[in-house]
């Protein structure tokens, strides 16, 4: 109803002043800021995220909204607190966690994004859904970053708040994420609708690779044209700018997409080596396959080119190989 509705926007926007609250000025949020700053965010970041702190203990925030005139059923309704096993009564959700408020693409909180300070699990504690937030179709940072994407006409998406946040201190604007899941057909559709230009920047694990490439045939299929990053194995965006700097991030990886099938070619290399001549044959054969499927044919004739000079092939064979190809798929 209206009124669930109302009060679990209400719960979350408390929610989000208390943990900011505890992180800035107790006693308590001495641990989350220390991680904070060991993680190198800057007051600036922390601001303009509302990034908070969830204290050590088991009903803090519970008891807080409840002071509040929250019944209970409404902050667990709310994925704010659940409720006991064993007794009667609730519990916070969130617990020696940094908080990333999420907002929904009005500005209003409507989950959040914990990061457990020190090791354990999970590392990333998500809100539920509820019937304020569907991580379906929710893109973290989109209200803060709409204006420069429609300005930029490109978005840059990334695999986590952290990373957004820290694109963000290195210039990057136009950051979005998805949060604990992957790409959607909704979360494509409307990227699409706020820009044309969609740059993939996940995580350079084969976890993040293979992301990459199923968010962005999501992302052609929703008619985005679409480019991919690299970083050295390994990185994700946070780290690469902790350790190379928000210059080098700016021009060796934002500045330095790639063509979806750039990437793949690069892919499809790192399993081969290509020094075999059997091995050097399949990689064509396989390039050959994806090439064929491209729609656009200047795309297809510049990687078919590519490919020819890589290999001291004639380009006519090629092309009838492609064609053999393409007529088998019919
Ligand atoms: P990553 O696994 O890449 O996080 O997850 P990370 O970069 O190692 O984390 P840090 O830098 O140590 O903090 C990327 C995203 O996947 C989701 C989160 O949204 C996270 O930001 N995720 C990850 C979860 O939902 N749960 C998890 O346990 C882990
Ligand atoms: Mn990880
Ligand atoms: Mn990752
Ligand atoms: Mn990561
Ligand atoms: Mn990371």
């Amino acid at each position: 109803s209206n009124h669930q509705f109302a009060e679990m926007l209400r719960g979350h926007e408390e929610a989000a002043t208390f943990y900011q609250r505890v992180f800035a000025f107790t006693e308590e949020g001495n641990a989350g800021r220390e991680y904070a700053s060991q993680r190198g965010f800057t007051n600036e970041q922390l601001t303009h995220f509302q990034i908070g702190f969830a204290p050590n203990g088991w009903e803090n925030l519970a008891t807080f909204l409840t002071k509040k005139n929250f019944t209970e059923a409404s902050l667990v309704q709310a994925g704010l607190v659940a409720e006991r096993d064993q007794s009667e009564g609730v519990y916070d959700r969130f617990r020696n966690r940094l908080m990333f408020p999420i907002w929904d693409s009005q500005g209003k909180v409507v989950g959040f994004s914990g990061r457990l300070v020190g090791e354990g699990k999970p590392k990333y504690l998500n809100s539920p859904d509820t019937p304020i937030f569907h991580k379906n179709k929710l893109l973290y940072g989109l209200h803060l970053a709409r204006a420069s994407i429609r300005k930029k006409n490109i978005a840059v998406l990334l695999e986590g708040a952290a990373d957004v946040v820290a694109a963000w201190g290195a210039g990057v604007d136009n950051g979005v994420a998805t949060l604990g899941t992957a790409l959607t057909e909704e979360h494509a559709k409307i990227l699409r609708r706020n820009a044309e230009h969609i740059l993939i920047c996940y995580d350079s694990d084969s976890a993040g690779q293979s992301a990459a490439f199923r968010s962005a045939s999501l992302l052609e299929k929703a008619g985005c044209t679409v480019s991919i990053t690299t970083m050295p194995e390994g990185y994700d965006p946070d780290d690469y700018i902790k350790a190379f700097g928000a210059e080098r991030f700016n021009s060796d990886v934002i500045g330095s997409g790639q063509t979806v099938m750039a990437f793949k070619m690069k892919y499809l290399r790192q399993e081969k080596n290509l020094r075999d001549e059997g091995e050097r044959m399949s990689y064509i054969e396989e390039v050959l396959e994806e090439l064929a499927a491209l729609p656009r044919a200047i795309e297809r004739d510049y990687y078919l080119r590519q490919l020819a000079d890589e290999f001291s092939l004639s380009l006519d064979v090629l092309k009838q190989e492609q064609y053999r190809m393409y007529r088998e798929t019919k």
